[in-house]
């Protein structure tokens, strides 16, 4: 797991990085810059890792076929990449989807939720009131485990929570710009005609 959290790390750093806005904005500076090719042998390193996870739930997932009647040892049956094992004509190019996939959740989900979680601590402790404030409207709306769940649809039922999220949101350093696009072809969107490569 640690060499997961460190992959992951390194991968993070090399996108916040100034050299990282430079190749965005100069792509034929990418292969001169250190952290842009260390970025890239990481995110394989990434591909990797993940490749064999899917390999090691794939097997386990044999297993469990051979020996069906028998207890089997069943980590957890919901996980995503047994979903997709288990269907996996719904993966278009194959393993590749899912590995981007996995990509995509911790490095752009995870780590993302993660630095707006310890952003959003760390504005607590030098604002316990709003904290204090927070505390008592979830406790209104849920007094007791059975007062139901919270989900993103329900959200607006806690506005101070959405006013405090969006606060913490605008004020936190999550990625310090945007990732660069580029459209493959030109295409119109409403009354705006974006020319292919730009
Ligand atoms: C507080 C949490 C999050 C923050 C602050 C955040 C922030 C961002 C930002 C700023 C971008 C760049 C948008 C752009 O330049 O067009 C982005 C893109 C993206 N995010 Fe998030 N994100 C969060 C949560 C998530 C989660 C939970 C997922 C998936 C499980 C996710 C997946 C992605 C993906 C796949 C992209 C790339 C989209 C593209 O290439 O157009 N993010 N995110």
């Amino acid at each position: 797991m640690w060499h997961l959290k460190d992959l992951l790390d390194g991968v993070l750093e090399s996108v916040q990085s100034a050299q990282m806005l430079v190749a965005d904005t100069n792509s034929w500076l990418e292969g001169l810059l250190p952290v842009v090719v260390e970025y890239r042998r990481l995110g394989f390193v990434l591909q990797d890792f993940f490749r064999h996870e899917l390999e090691l739930n794939r097997q386990q997932m044999e297993n469990e076929e051979e020996k069906k009647g028998e207890t089997s040892i069943d980590i957890n049956p919901h996980n995503l990449c047994r979903r997709y094992l288990a269907e996996p004509e719904k993966l278009l190019n194959g393993d590749m989807d899912l590995i981007v996939l996995a990509g995509d959740i911790w490095t752009g989900g995870m780590e993302t939720t993660l630095t707006s979680i310890r952003w959003a601590i760390l504005f607590f402790t030098q604002n316990p009131d709003v904290q204090e404030k927070l505390h008592e409207e979830i406790m209104k709306r849920y007094p007791r485990r059975s007062s139901g769940q919270f989900s993103f649809s329900t959200r607006h039922e806690l506005p101070y929570l959405c006013a405090v999220m969006d606060e913490v949101l605008r004020l936190a350093n999550v990625l310090p710009w945007n990732i660069s696009h580029h459209a493959l072809k030109t295409f119109k969107l409403n009354e705006h005609t974006m020319k292919g490569g730009s």
